[in-house]
């Protein structure tokens, strides 16, 4: 609900547990008034009176007339602060006006209440459904010199405690302006008593958490890659320095966008935090004229009283039902298996045809050929570009091939990396200037690859004739969309200059065009996500592709740490996991870890024992059997493979509280071990029966006893699994 409190000049914008206050200070200043848990309150003017101003802060004239207490904006918690007018911190917004100055300004012009969250122009958004009762606020502030608007965009909803905010700048002007930052929001908190938790990584372990107390000074996160990166995943909590994993107040901030972003965060002298979240300003300007507006992506805040693990499980349940579209967004998704890990490029139709027999036998559901079918593609050194079928390798073609694996009963999916090209293929013979280049500089390659402009249509055209002639062709229900290496040199010769530096958004918008042509024309397949595994995982990726591919890396060990940091902010049904050869731990633990996420195989069936082959089908069967709790149940961390690195243990709870699945991990024994797990989530009151012994325990005792997890042995790498069911009266 959003009201408008006009004698107070205060917005209370309340979502699920959640309030949000602002006001329309004197002059016209945007200020904010509080962000946290539920409040009743409006008159809440007193919040805006902090200690005093910083260092020679200056004020509008108006602050200065008689003797009224003046508060500078560069004291105040601002909404949407600006360069150069009297606010030093980091700001949101930077423009430079048509004589050249960059000051900015903005003050409150008007605002409007409307029902339901609008799309963003060219990005992907989160959204509401049908039966969500969400309201949006649209506040227009005006920089009295220039005339440029600004229209900040603030959604709330009744069952979920998330703000979603955006920024829109139009130049309303008669006269061109650059843009030379503007982020997408601005959260100013009022005390700097927090954890700053992030999850970095590098290709092969991705979203590893990290955790820090907040300290005087600018602390941050950013990727200027040309994707939101496996090194910081776009997103950033700030947990109250005596919240936990489940207790305390802890606020999430999640940014819907797949490219370079910055999170920027300042700590003042008046121990205030600014959190700025957007689009980086670094390599970026962007050129309105007069009329054209600019509309930055969107971040999700989320405010949760129950730590660390309310806010994830908030994140959850909001990207799955608000963000996640399309047939996949409900509809089982099938079990695959996919190549790569077991065949990388040496394979034929034959090799393809027996995964996918093999597959049926066990009870898989869909086969992936991944990487190497296509122009003459034998290792990662040529091709990109030329996705045609590579008949030496898959003889009669696809088609053929397809109809094969489809008599079988298994579905049939395939690998592109659409924005790559490779300097050994046709299409860069044809086309050179089709790759990312700037004059007068070598183009730089990352695993052989160039990438291709997708700011100009003609190429996306090309790459999506092409995908387009492939997926006609034949019955293909999944594509695996893979993305290798980082952006460089990266302009457009084809923009005019004084554009140039808008290419990486550029990019971006180019890169969502193209995933929404295809998945348009294809409602139903089913897109997987992928960039050197986790690269791009992400909510604007998200919006198009149910599932990422959480890492290369299928070590289950290692995996627990991907997991747990990916699981802060990210759904399991996102979560790509396959059980592959890895030779780190039994495939028990491979199938516990991988049943976390969207569950799979990656490897040779060649090289499979019959022992293995009976783990695998009793992996399948529990895939099915708890595929609905997995999805949408709420997650637990209950140990964390990062406290010790002696053990992890996660726990899925059904909504209705009826069941719950424990999963155990030891990662190394160690005699000083404690033996109680307590649970959380459970209802109290129920009684639960262990389904493998039986045993019954009401859940008040689970939760407040826990456990005795002594009777269970484990060697270094071995798991287990609990299965607690509501006992039946
Ligand atoms: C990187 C991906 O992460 C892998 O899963 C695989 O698809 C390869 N690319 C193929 O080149």
């Amino acid at each position: 609900m959003i009201v408008y409190d006009e004698e107070k000049r205060v917005f209370k914008l309340d979502s699920k547990n959640v309030s949000y206050l602002l006001g329309v200070y004197d002059e016209g200043f945007l200020v904010n008034l509080y962000f946290g848990p539920s409040v009743p309150d409006t008159d809440v003017w007193y919040l805006v009176e902090r200690g005093g101003s910083a260092s020679f802060s200056a004020n509008p004239p108006a602050f200065e007339i008689g003797d009224r207490p003046a508060i500078s904006p560069d004291a105040m918690l601002m909404e949407y602060p600006c360069y150069g007018t009297g606010d030093c911190r980091v700001t949101a917004l930077e423009i430079t006006d048509a004589d050249g100055c960059p000051p900015t300004d903005l003050r409150y012009k008007s605002h409007r209440i409307v029902k339901g969250k609008p799309p963003l122009k060219g990005l992907p958004s989160t959204y509401a459904n049908p039966d969500d009762v969400c309201d949006t606020l649209e506040i227009t502030l005006t920089d009295p010199k220039t005339g440029v608007e600004a229209v900040l965009s603030y959604s709330v909803f009744e069952n979920h405690p998330v703000i979603v905010r955006s920024a829109r700048i139009v130049n309303s002007s008669s006269a061109p302006v650059t843009l030379n930052r503007v982020y997408s929001a601005c959260f100013d908190l009022p005390d700097m008593d927090k954890e700053f938790i992030h999850a970095y990584g590098r290709h092969n372990y991705e979203r590893v958490i990290d955790s820090q107390p907040l300290h005087r000074g600018l602390q941050g996160i950013r990727s200027v890659r040309g994707s939101s990166s496996h090194n910081h995943n776009p997103f950033a909590v700030l947990r109250d320095a005596d919240a936990t994993e489940e207790t305390g107040v802890c606020r999430g901030f999640s940014l819907v966008y797949s490219g370079n972003y910055s999170c920027e965060i300042e700590c003042d002298y008046n121990a205030t935090t600014r959190l700025l979240f957007g689009i980086e300003p670094d390599g970026f300007s962007w050129l309105l004229e007069p009329g054209e507006e600019f509309q930055t992506p969107e971040v999700v805040a989320v405010c949760s009283a129950e730590g660390v693990g309310g806010m994830s499980r908030a994140f959850h349940r909001f990207y799955s039902n608000n963000l996640i579209r399309g047939k996949w967004k409900t509809e089982k998704r099938p079990l695959l298996i996919n190549s790569w890990e077991g065949t990388y490029f040496d394979f034929d139709e034959e090799k393809i045809y027996n995964y996918a027999k093999y597959a049926k036998s066990i009870g898989i559901e869909l086969m992936v050929m991944d990487d190497g079918w296509f122009g003459h593609r034998n290792d990662d050194r040529s091709s990109l570009g030329d996705w045609y079928v590579n008949e030496n390798k898959l003889r009669g073609g696809l088609a053929p091939l397809v109809k094969r694996i489809n008599e079988l009963g298994v579905k049939f999916g395939i690998w592109f990396e659409p924005e790559m090209i490779s300097p050994d293929s046709d299409l860069y013979r044809a086309h050179p200037d089709w790759a990312i280049h700037t004059d007068g500089r070598d183009r730089s390659l990352g695993r052989h690859e160039l990438v291709l402009d997708m700011t100009r249509k003609e190429v996306r055209d090309c790459i999506f004739d092409q995908m387009d002639a492939i997926l006609s062709s034949c019955n293909i229900s999944y594509v695996k969309w893979d993305f290798n290496r980082n952006l460089t040199e990266a302009a457009s010769m084809t923009l005019p200059k004084e554009r140039r530096r808008e290419f990486m958004h550029r990019y971006v918008l180019g890169v969502y065009e193209l995933m929404g042509r295809l998945t348009k024309a294809y409602p139903d397949l089913l897109l997987e996500n992928c960039s050197g595994g986790g690269g791009r995982f992400d909510p604007g990726m998200l919006a198009f592709s149910p599932q990422i591919w959480c890492s290369d890396n299928t070590d289950p060990i290692a995996r627990l740490e991907i997991q747990f940091g990916t699981s802060l902010i990210y759904p399991a049904s996102t979560m790509g996991a396959h059980v592959s050869m890895n030779p780190r731990a039994g495939f028990v633990t491979k199938g516990n870890v991988a049943l976390w996420g969207t569950f799979g195989f990656e490897l040779n069936p060649a090289h499979v024992t019959e022992d293995d082959l009976k783990v695998f089908s009793s992996q399948v069967e529990e895939y099915h059997k708890y595929y609905g709790l997995i999805r949408d149940g709420d997650l637990y961390r209950l140990l964390s493979p990062s406290d010790s690195l002696k053990r992890a243990c996660w726990e899925f709870v059904s909504q209705d509280k009826k069941e719950a699945l424990v999963t155990y991990v030891t990662v190394y024994v160690d005699p000083l071990d404690s033996y109680v797990l307590k649970l959380r989530g459970l209802d109290a009151d129920k009684i639960y029966t262990d389904e493998e012994t039986g045993k019954k325990y009401s859940g008040a005792l689970l939760m407040n006893a826990g456990l005795n997890i002594l009777s269970r042995p484990l060697e270094s790498g071995e798991s287990f699994k609990i299965h607690l069911i509501e006992e039946q009266k």
